[in-house]
């Protein structure tokens, strides 16, 4: 059966695809929406995390007849007030990776308290409704630098402590076993192997 996602970044794309014959769910083929280049973006504006990946489900499921996911995901600081947050893909002026993670080290300087996590929240909706929402988290620190070639956004910066290194130090395999989109991912798939009928 098929069920739609709501991306156009191949790096998360190619994470659920890994996560689901992972899972052991061969027979859920994830795909992208036909088309979502074309359709006017929709506006992520919601204050959390939960209301953006609502938001953007259920405006996407529109365009299809399929079951469709949106995900929203982000890094809480505690230090921080629990930024970036929402606002992790456009914390600083530029936007970009090295970008980001520089005013996080800024904004990090001499804090003793450097707890952080990950945070994916995933909505499923079809034709128009919400059918369920999926929190996954992942506890960690912020590093004193970035470290690691792997992963993107903040990776390099996020140390896990039962790794001993941070994310952008491990292969993708590695890091989807207990990230926060694996573990959001794992509850989607469950309830949609549970609730949707499958051939
Ligand atoms: P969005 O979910 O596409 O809105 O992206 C949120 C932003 O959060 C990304 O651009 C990254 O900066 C950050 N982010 C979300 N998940 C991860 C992750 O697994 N690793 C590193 N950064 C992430």
């Amino acid at each position: 059966m098929i069920l739609r996602c709501a991306t156009t970044n191949a790096g998360k794309l190619r994470e659920f695809h890994l996560a689901a014959e992972r899972l052991g769910f061969p027979q859920i083929d994830i795909q992208p929406l036909d088309g979502l280049k074309q359709i006017e973006p929709c506006e992520e504006d919601g204050a959390t995390f939960e209301e953006n990946a609502v938001k953007k489900a259920v405006y996407y499921s529109r365009y299809t007849a399929d079951p469709i996911f949106a995900d929203d995901s982000g890094l809480e600081v505690d230090a921080l007030g629990g930024e970036p947050g929402v606002y992790s893909a456009r914390y600083s002026p530029e936007g970009t990776d090295s970008e980001n993670n520089r005013l996080v080290l800024e904004r990090m300087e001499g804090r003793a308290d450097r707890t952080a996590r990950f945070v994916c929240v995933i909505a499923l909706a079809h034709e128009g409704r919400l059918a369920a929402t999926f929190r996954g988290t992942v506890e960690g620190r912020i590093a004193q630098g970035e470290s690691g070639p792997h992963g993107f956004g903040y990776d390099p910066l996020f140390y896990y402590p039962p790794f001993g290194c941070t994310f952008g130090e491990v292969e993708r395999e590695r890091k989807m076993r207990v990230s926060h989109r694996g573990e959001a991912l794992r509850q989607l798939l469950d309830y949609f192997f549970l609730n949707f009928h499958i051939e």
